[in-house]
């Protein structure tokens, strides 16, 4: 049944969703989860690039931050996204998806190197493409990759799988009368300092028109219910 209200989408997993309740690592039943949910979205006709982060095997900023050279933990934590791309990739193939891997940083023997106008033909003939290793620069995080690829591949939408169920005035873990919304400005997001991408992926969307939706992926079957037009969680759009 093909009701996807996109063409092609770019739909973005942090590496923490991958850990579930372990908190670190790679949770086989969530990683199963997910891969479900993404056949279903599969299903309703969109293409779909991937990227996923990194922070469930290593946080690049957080190593920084206690001394460890910057460039280096970024180059580690690039590393860290191309283990769960292919832990993805697996759990998509045993349901019998068609998927590439491609990677900013060259490991050939591992996956095919990032070529844009080849992952543009693997997702016109319906392969998920999944991005691995960031921009293949440091200092830039995986959303900034996930908004370069988004651009490069023509998406029409970025896709932010999150915890929560869209953007809050404030930490809704924490304050009970926070408030969300259900669409929001690039600027307002700058502005307000909302913690929804970093600023240099929201500035790249700004300046493209690239839309964001953030919702939660915790809730089963919400890949789709996105992809169909559900208005769940907030877009941010100018
Ligand atoms: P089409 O020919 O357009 O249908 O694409 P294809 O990906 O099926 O063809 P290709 O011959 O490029 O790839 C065949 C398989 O080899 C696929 O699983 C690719 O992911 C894989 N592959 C292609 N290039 C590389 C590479 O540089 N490194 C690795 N490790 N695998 C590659």
């Amino acid at each position: 049944m093909a009701n996807s209200i996109y063409k092609r989408v770019l739909l973005k997993l942090s590496g923490e969703a991958l850990a579930g309740k372990d908190g670190s690592g790679i949770n086989t039943e969530v990683l199963h989860q997910i891969a479900n949910d993404i056949k279903d979205a599969h299903s309703l006709g969109v293409q779909i690039g991937l990227v996923v982060g990194g922070g469930n095997i290593f946080r690049g900023v957080a190593a920084s931050v206690k001394g460890m050279d910057r460039a280096s933990s970024d180059y580690m934590g690039m590393l860290a996204t191309c283990i769960n791309s292919l832990a993805l990739q697996d759990a998509l193939e045993n349901l019998h998806l068609d998927t590439r891997v491609q990677t900013a940083i060259e490991m050939s023997e591992i996956a095919e190197p990032y070529i844009r106008r080849k992952a543009i033909r693997h997702l016109e003939k319906g392969r998920i493409v999944i991005f691995a290793a960031g921009t293949g620069n440091p200092y830039f995080t995986t959303d900034t990759a996930a908004a370069l690829r988004a651009m490069e591949i023509n998406a029409e939408v970025i896709i932010k799988a999150t915890k929560v169920d869209g953007i809050y005035d404030k930490d809704p873990a924490k304050f009970s009368d926070a408030k969300k919304y259900d669409e929001i400005t690039y600027i307002e997001v700058l502005n307000k300092g909302l913690q929804v991408m970093d600023s240099t992926a929201i500035s790249l969307c700004m300046d493209n028109r690239l839309p964001i939706i953030t919702f939660n992926l915790t809730q089963k079957g919400n890949i789709a219910r996105v992809i169909k037009g559900d208005t769940i969680g907030t877009i941010v759009r100018s």
